[in-house]
């Protein structure tokens, strides 16, 4: 009696254990590269007893069917999610289904810090009252600031011209001298402390530089395209510093971008002034990537050794590219850094509608920004063949063409 229940154990175990292995075979058989990409993560498996319990919200949003097959890619040693440009109609108090939808899948990635390029409310207009003004940095904190608070997950964020912008008048003054106070008011609060380490917070929320493991980050205001001399002496200086050197790797987060890529943006006072300068001043001191919002359109482009984010959008209006026929599409990327490898970062970039991720080869190989020619970033100019040249050549001239 006893060999027969010992037998029936056996029996079981290894039924059980055959079937599994025979499973596991069957789906490595089955496994192609792009459905390992695409591969099954659902909200159970990715908790781990190391990691934080996901909040409600994101845990609804990875029921849905769209987000059945959503991609976590391989972790890197630094890793933040990118957002940008979250704002509606001017003094709008609501938000974008597509931006409670990106806060809320945050959590899921488990990054060290969320950038934001900039644009978190709706401002740029004289007639918004302090009142309007303050709901509307009450509406982002109800939308954004909170549930990543809750998360525990810091936010490093750049101001853009809809937060509080800095373009000056003729005497040079701020025309939007309210809003950049409020902005200020909102952000210098202890209750919304954005949870970052910072190094300086020089003007914060204007300029500020903060640390996440091994990265160091310099904010600018790039709300406007001039950033004032004595502004630059000490991006400069701090781009200098031991400190900054020491870091593994250096980023910067500004609003506008440095060259133009979308429709309707590509024209100067919608990128940073003396672009080329400020290029050659950021790679003087390593700066790896420059982060930037405003466009309205995701672009993972590089000019020289400069990384160029071009974060697209979650809010309203997303813009087509110069070139090419991508279609306006509102996405969320994820940053791995990875400090041993020779690129440094993985971009993985979702289109937040449909939760899929957007590849390179869907983007067009280079943009004729009008002050300068980007490349994507796996691309380089010597990849480029004779008709491609020849036709940014026709666009722009030589110099431009030479990224
Ligand atoms: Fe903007």
């Amino acid at each position: 009696m006893r060999c027969w229940r010992w037998f029936c154990f056996f029996f079981v175990v290894g039924f059980v254990f055959s079937v599994s292995v025979a499973c596991t075979h069957s789906a490595d058989k089955s496994t192609t590269a792009t459905e390992a990409k695409t591969a099954v993560v659902s909200a159970e498996t990715k908790i781990s007893p190391q990691v934080k319990p996901l909040p409600p919200e994101t845990t609804a949003i990875l029921k849905t069917a769209q987000a059945k097959n959503l991609y976590n890619p391989p972790r890197g040693d630094v890793r933040f999610v990118v957002i940008s440009d979250l704002n509606s109609a001017y003094g709008s108090t609501d938000y974008d289904p597509e931006v409670d939808k990106g806060v809320n899948l945050v959590p899921f990635w488990q990054p060290d810090v969320v950038v934001s390029g900039g644009d978190m409310v709706a401002g740029q207009k004289p007639s918004l009252t302090p009142t309007q003004i303050r709901a509307m940095w009450a509406a982002f904190e109800k939308h954004v600031g909170t549930p990543l608070r809750r998360a525990k997950i810091p936010f490093g964020f750049t101001i853009g011209n809809h937060d509080a912008s800095g373009a000056v008048g003729v005497n040079g003054n701020f025309l939007f001298q309210r809003e950049r106070d409020l902005a200020s008011e909102y952000w210098n609060d202890p209750k919304h402390d954005p949870g970052v380490k910072f190094v300086d917070r020089y003007e914060f929320p204007f300029y500020y530089t903060f640390e996440s493991k091994d990265i160091f980050f310099l904010v600018w205001d790039g709300s406007s395209h001039r950033i004032p001399a004595e502004k630059m002496a000490w991006v400069e200086k701090t781009l200098a510093s031991p400190r900054a050197q020491k870091a593994k790797m250096r980023i910067m987060v500004g609003h506008l971008p440095l060259y133009g890529v979308a429709v309707g943006r590509d024209q100067p006072v919608e990128v940073m002034a003396d672009a080329e300068k400020l290029r050659a001043m950021f790679e003087k001191y390593k700066v790896h990537t420059y982060i930037s919002g405003h466009h309205h359109a995701y672009y993972p482009g590089h000019r020289g050794n400069l990384q160029l984010l071009h974060t697209g959008i979650l809010g309203s209006g997303p813009r087509p590219l110069i070139n090419g026929k991508f279609p306006p599409t509102k996405t969320i990327s994820v940053v791995d850094v990875n400090f041993n490898s020779p690129e440094l970062t993985t971009y993985t970039t979702y289109d937040i509608k449909t939760l899929k991720v957007i590849e390179n080869d869907q983007l067009p190989r280079f943009l004729t920004g009008h002050n300068g020619m980007v490349l994507r970033r796996d691309i380089e100019l010597k990849d480029l063949s004779t008709q491609e040249k020849n036709s940014c050549i026709q666009t722009l001239d030589k110099k431009r063409c030479q990224a």
